[in-house]
């Protein structure tokens, strides 16, 4: 993709303001040595916090963007197994062997989230989210979110959950999905925008996150 200028402009700007309103994050980032970068972790507090609803964190680890988006003040859940990746399909060149990468402990993740703040409204919900997410769906405790953050780095469990939480958009919300360079992450969104009324509204170049909205009456 053709990096323009005024993506520059605003990848920087967006580090600059979150510098100046929120230096804890970047302080949260190297203390958790989570797996999103700095810019990440701006951009998903920045959009959080404009986004009033239920925000869902899926594949959590030890819980680093959970916190940074229970900043925003909004409630969490929190969605993970403490099973690392899933096998890797034929989708997922990259990550071939690499199953048990990632693994982590419930333990971990609470004592984080407690560590870092106490009225942090984050719920775990411990389990496979490809499960989880339509039992709660199904149960109607989770009929509506705003913003969706996916690092589950994987083809199948990336694009059933995109599919899930489509069934229960009702426009507006952002959908957005780490790893954007892994070619089951490509794959995977690629086919949604392909098959749903969904659009990638932006690639950031420095982000490397896909965000997906689907319009209103999409
Ligand atoms: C790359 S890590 C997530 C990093 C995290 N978002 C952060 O900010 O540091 C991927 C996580 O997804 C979890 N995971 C993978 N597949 C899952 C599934 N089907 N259900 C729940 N969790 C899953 C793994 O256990 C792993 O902790």
């Amino acid at each position: 993709m053709t990096r323009t200028i005024n993506d520059k402009v605003r990848d920087r700007l967006i580090l600059l303001h979150g510098l100046i309103t929120k230096p804890r994050i970047g302080f949260l980032v190297r203390k958790f040595g989570g797996m999103i970068s700095e810019i990440q972790a701006y951009y998903l507090y920045h959009l959080a916090k404009k986004r009033p609803g239920v925000i869902l964190d899926i594949g959590s680890h030890s819980g680093l963007s959970a916190v940074i988006l229970s900043l925003s003040g909004n409630k969490v859940f929190a969605f993970e197994w403490f099973k690392g990746l899933s096998l890797a399909s034929e989708f997922d060149p990259n990550f071939a062997g690499k199953e048990k990468n990632y693994i982590t402990s419930k333990n971990t993740f609470l004592e984080n989230i407690g560590k870092v703040s106490k009225r942090a409204e984050i719920e775990l919900v411990e389990g496979d989210c490809t499960k989880t997410i339509p039992a709660l769906i199904n149960s109607k405790r989770l009929q509506s979110f705003s913003v969706a953050f996916i690092d589950l780095d994987l083809y199948h469990p990336t694009k059933e959950t995109i599919e899930s939480l489509l069934s229960i958009s009702r426009g507006n919300e952002k959908i957005v999905i780490h790893d954007q360079a892994a070619n089951g992450i490509q794959k995977a969104v690629e086919e949604i925008v392909r098959n749903h009324s969904v659009a990638i509204e932006r690639e950031w170049p420095i982000l490397t996150l896909n965000v997906l909205s689907k319009p209103k009456h999409g």
